[in-house]
C-alpha cells in the first residue's frame, strides 16, 4: 500500500469532457468463455459506434496480456489482478469521457463486481456473451481447448478452471443462436434505449 500520496483534482472534469465529446462515457464489459465471441463482438460494436462518430476504445484480453499485464498468468490470483488492473484502466477511460469496451473472460463474479463498484451506477454495462462450452470447444479458433484437453495447458477456463456466469447482466447475447451482426445490433439498441449514445 502506498503512503504519503495525495489525490490531485483534475482541472477538467469528467462532465466537461463528456460535454465536449457529446456522449456519455461508460464501460461495456464483455464476459464469457474463451471462443464465445467476446473480442469479435466488442470489435463489431466498436466499429458501429465509430461509424456513428462515437469515440471508443477496445481493451482485449490477449492484447493486454502482451503488454500491461504480461507479468500475469492464469492462476485465480493472477486473473483477479488482471481484472483489477483492467477495471482501473477502464475507469480512467470513463474519466476521460471515452466509451471503453473490454473483452476479458473475467471468470469470477467477485472480480466483475469489484469493477462495477469502482464505477458509478450508469458507467458499467455487463454483457454476458453466452455460448455453451461444447460450441466454444467446437470453434476452438486457437486450438487451446484441444491443448487443455491434452493437458498441455493447465487451469483452462471451463475445463479445469471455473467460469461463474453473471447473475444480473445488463445484456445477454447468445452467439450460438445469433450472428455477430445481430448481437452487435442488440448491444447498440440497448445503448440507444438507455440514451447512453
Ligand atoms: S482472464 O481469465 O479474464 O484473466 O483471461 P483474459 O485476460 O481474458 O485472457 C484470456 C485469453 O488468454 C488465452 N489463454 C487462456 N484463457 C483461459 N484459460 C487459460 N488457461 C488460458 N491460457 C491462455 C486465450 O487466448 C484467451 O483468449 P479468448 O479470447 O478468451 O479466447
Amino acid at each position: 500500500m502506498s503512503t504519503n500520496i495525495v489525490w490531485h483534482e483534475a482541472s477538467v472534469s469528467k462532465q466537461e469532457r463528456r460535454e465536449q465529446k457529446g456522449n456519455h462515457s461508460f464501460v461495456l464489459w464483455f464476459t464469457g468463455l474463451s471462443a464465445s465471441g467476446k473480442s469479435t463482438l466488442a470489435n463489431a460494436v466498436a466499429r458501429k459506434l465509430f461509424q456513428e462518430k462515437v469515440g471508443n476504445y477496445v481493451l482485449d484480453g490477449d492484447n493486454i496480456r502482451h503488454g500491461l499485464n504480461k507479468d500475469l498468468g492464469f492462476s485465480e490470483e493472477a486473473r483477479t489482478e488482471n481484472i483489477r488492473r483492467i477495471g482501473e484502466v477502464a475507469k480512467l477511460f470513463v474519466d476521460s469521457g471515452t466509451i471503453v469496451l473490454t473483452a476479458f473472460i473475467s471468470p469470477f463474479r467477485a472480480d466483475r463486481t469489484q469493477v462495477r463498484d469502482i464505477l458509478e451506477a450508469d458507467e458499467f454495462v455487463e454483457v454476458f456473451v453466452s455460448c455453451p462450452i461444447e460450441e466454444c470447444e467446437k470453434r476452438d479458433p486457437k486450438g487451446l481447448y484441444k491443448k487443455a484437453r491434452n493437458g498441455e495447458i493447465k487451469q483452462f477456463t471451463g475445463i479445469d478452471s471455473p467460469y461463474e456466469e453473471p447473475e444480473n447482466p445488463e445484456i445477454v447475447v447468445s452467439t450460438h443462436l445469433h450472428s455477430i451482426e445481430e448481437c452487435a445490433d442488440q448491444v447498440i439498441q440497448y445503448l440507444k434505449e438507455k440514451q447512453f449514445i
